[in-house]
């Protein structure tokens, strides 16, 4: 096992948060293992509760998959928000949020980061870092999962099996992670707290500057079918415009995305 370099701590992250955001949140709960933060955060925290874990046995990944989460290296972070009421853009939240961590990954001195519809951070075509949000009963509450590879090196991420890349091999040094949790706390919690009065000018504007899909030539698999086509943006409902040469065009709401060479 790897050696834990700076150990996660509740004090170290809330001493680097701003006011508002301190107001905002609720608990920071630090473990050193937990099965799945989303999953202790959807049984035992309360609305603006942090959970963090050093290692999770058994990390939650979108479509029912694993997430590889070894121990002391990444960030595996889940926070619990409730709405009151529900927002209408509700299906935008997981792309709101991955907005808000290509911002504090900008805010820690990282570029050349993008966002692959709807849920990877992406550099350099390998995964960073991926959302997964998990509602609670009623639509009001919900948990955004958030993991990423941080100072994982190539021996500890043996075991996933699609390309990635982490934040120490593109910066070349280990990154402080009480600095990036906390960084990505201050955005996420600002959107958060913005989310019901939602610019979507703004918003179509910011994911556009950083989608990694745009442009490209995609096949799509939705579970049932797989498509070809060209990536196209975002229409307003977060959904995947995808173009086909035979001037068609279909708008996913999920699916499995990869850009065809
Ligand atoms: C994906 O498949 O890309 C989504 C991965 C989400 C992983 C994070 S790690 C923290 C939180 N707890 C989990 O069990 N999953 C999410």
């Amino acid at each position: 096992m790897l050696p834990i370099t700076e150990p996660l701590q509740a004090s170290e992250i809330r001493r680097q948060l701003d006011s508002a955001t301190l107001l905002a949140l609720n608990d920071i709960h630090v473990f050193p293992e937990l099965d799945s933060t989303n999953r202790w955060a959807l049984q035992q925290c309360v609305c603006g509760d942090v959970c963090l874990a050093e290692q999770q046995s058994a990390g939650r990944g979108r479509r029912g998959r694993q997430w590889q989460s070894p121990s002391g290296v990444n960030v595996y972070l889940s926070v619990r928000w409730c709405f009151t009421p529900v927002p209408e853009h509700l299906p935008l939240l997981s792309l709101v949020t991955g907005l808000a961590v290509a911002e504090a990954l900008e805010d820690c001195a990282i570029h050349g980061h993008g966002l692959k519809w709807p849920n990877d951070v992406y550099y350099d075509g390998k995964k960073l870092g991926g959302i997964l949000l998990e509602a609670v009963g009623s639509l009001e509450q919900v948990v955004i999962g958030i993991g990423l590879n941080v100072n994982m090196l190539s021996e500890a991420g043996a075991e996933i099996d699609q390309p990635w890349t982490s934040l120490q091999q593109i910066a070349g040094k280990p990154v402080e992670r009480n600095v990036l949790v906390s960084a990505v706390l201050q955005r996420l919690l600002k959107r958060l707290r913005g989310f019901s009065r939602l610019d979507m000018a703004q918003f179509q504007q910011d994911w556009r500057q950083r989608d990694v899909l745009l442009g490209r030539q995609v096949q799509a698999f939705s579970g049932t079918e797989t498509l070809q086509g060209l990536a196209s943006g975002i229409n307003n409902q977060g959904q995947l415009i995808i173009n086909f040469s035979d001037g068609s065009i279909r708008n996913l709401s999920s699916a499995d995305v990869s850009v065809r060479i």
